[in-house]
């Protein structure tokens, strides 16, 4: 069989992430023929760095190409739907970074829009772009796959063997993504983001949580498990006075009109429960974790930090340049030292899922339905937020 010929779109952090986890399938499952960016310079640098043999600074020009068969979707969130529909009506299959949409307020160009616009007008634009992907997927027959690597993750597809295996009830799971942080110029507002933590770190254990309960109500043969309706709470917590007093900032502040913490209560069809938080204000590098209780067993999923390496150092230099985690402070002092982050947290499976399910026309593990879902529990988390209130996601 050929291999797969992707065009990917962004030349950042999360293009690094993917190329990097592509290097094993290249030349047996994909091949990488183009990479676009905002500019010329960092389009150029990312193709010599990464071997690609064509680069634009218009992703028009990648989309027009007859020798790309899908296009990998990594630049910031507010272009997220928009690309997936211009790749989708250029015949080209879609991978697509998280999250699949959102509301970004392009027609209130003077606003900032997270503290303007009510959440139920959000909520209804964002599901308005959902649908819009889903025609544009439809309509031109292609694939879409969601690039959501908790689903994916070792620790993740454990925890699924041993749900199935115990054949208990999943009553209650705590997930959470927290860190001090992201490094990336449009998470500040909303108009580049979306939202704040909810959504931009909140996402994945969303996910995770939608996709469990999935699983768990195909276990129990057939259906998925439905999410009835949320409970959410969202802060911002680096706008505390003494917060802002204090001269050394340990974390990012620069936050505009997104929330900086978020926590959600997901109530689903069968009685069960589970919660999610997700903040920016976490220090000591990026925490991804998942606990699920079950009638019969419990499982910790520790995706970072995990202890299979722990190293010490009286001082930072100690270790030099060798990479201990990310976005850690200081690597003094004892540190859980990830041997293998990508694996950990499930890149390169969730690629080499993407590969064969584009190469063979089956269904991705994380497609197009997680993606819509998530966008909704999340919006719908946003309304509950603002309203003081449970929202039913069916009534909406
Ligand atoms: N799954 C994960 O773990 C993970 C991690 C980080 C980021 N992400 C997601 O990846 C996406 C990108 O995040 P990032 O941190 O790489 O952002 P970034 O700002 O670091 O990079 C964005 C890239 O998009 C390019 N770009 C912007 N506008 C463009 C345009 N009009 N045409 C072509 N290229 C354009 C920029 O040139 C840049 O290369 C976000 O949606 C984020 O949510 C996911």
């Amino acid at each position: 069989m050929p291999p797969l010929r992707i065009g990917i779109i962004g030349a950042q952090f999360a293009a690094h992430l993917h190329l990097q986890n592509y290097q094993r399938l290249r030349g047996s499952k994909v091949e990488i023929q183009a990479v676009a960016s905002r500019t010329k310079e960092s389009a150029e640098a990312f193709a010599n760095r990464f071997g690609i043999p064509h680069f634009f600074d218009d992703y028009r020009r990648l989309l027009d190409r007859g020798d790309i068969d899908a296009v990998d979707i990594c630049v910031p969130s507010d272009l997220h739907h928009e690309f997936v529909i211009l790749a989708a009506r250029a015949g080209k299959h879609v991978i697509c970074e998280k999250p699949l949409t959102g509301y970004f307020g392009k027609d209130r160009p003077e606003e900032a829009v997270g503290l303007t616009v009510d959440r139920r007008t959000m909520f209804r634009e964002a599901l308005a772009n959902c649908e819009a992907v889903a025609a544009a997927i439809r309509e031109n027959k292609v694939q879409f796959c969601y690039a959501e690597n908790w689903v994916y993750a070792p620790p993740v597809a454990k925890l699924k063997n041993l749900i199935k295996v115990s054949n208990g009830t999943v009553m209650d799971i705590r997930g959470e993504e927290s860190h001090s942080g992201s490094h990336a110029a449009y998470s500040r507002t909303w108009k580049g983001a979306g939202g704040g933590a909810l959504l931009r770190l909140g996402a994945h254990p969303v996910s995770a949580v939608l996709h469990l309960k999935a699983y768990e109500g195909c276990l129990r043969g057939g259906k998925g498990i439905r999410l009835k309706s949320v409970t959410a709470e969202v802060g911002q917590h680096t706008r505390m006075d003494s917060f802002r007093q204090e001269p050394r900032k340990w974390m990012v502040s620069a936050w505009e009109d997104v929330e900086d913490w978020a926590t959600m209560i997901m109530n689903f069809a069968d009685g069960s429960q589970a919660v999610v938080t997700a903040s920016d204000g976490v220090l000591g590098g990026v925490r991804n974790t998942m606990t699920v209780y079950l009638s019969n067993a419990v499982v910790q999923v520790n995706i970072n930090p995990s202890d299979t390496v722990m190293a010490y150092a009286p001082a930072p230099h100690i270790f030099g340049d060798e990479y201990i985690a990310e976005k850690l402070e200081t690597k003094a002092g004892w540190n859980f030292a990830s041997p293998d982050e990508d694996w950990v947290r499930g890149y390169p499976q969730e690629l080499a899922d993407f590969a064969d399910c584009i190469l063979t026309g089956k269904e991705p593990i994380s497609g197009l339905d997680l993606a819509i879902d998530t966008v909704k529990a999340i919006y719908a988390g946003y309304l509950s937020a603002e309203q003081g209130m449970r929202v039913e996601i069916d009534k909406l």
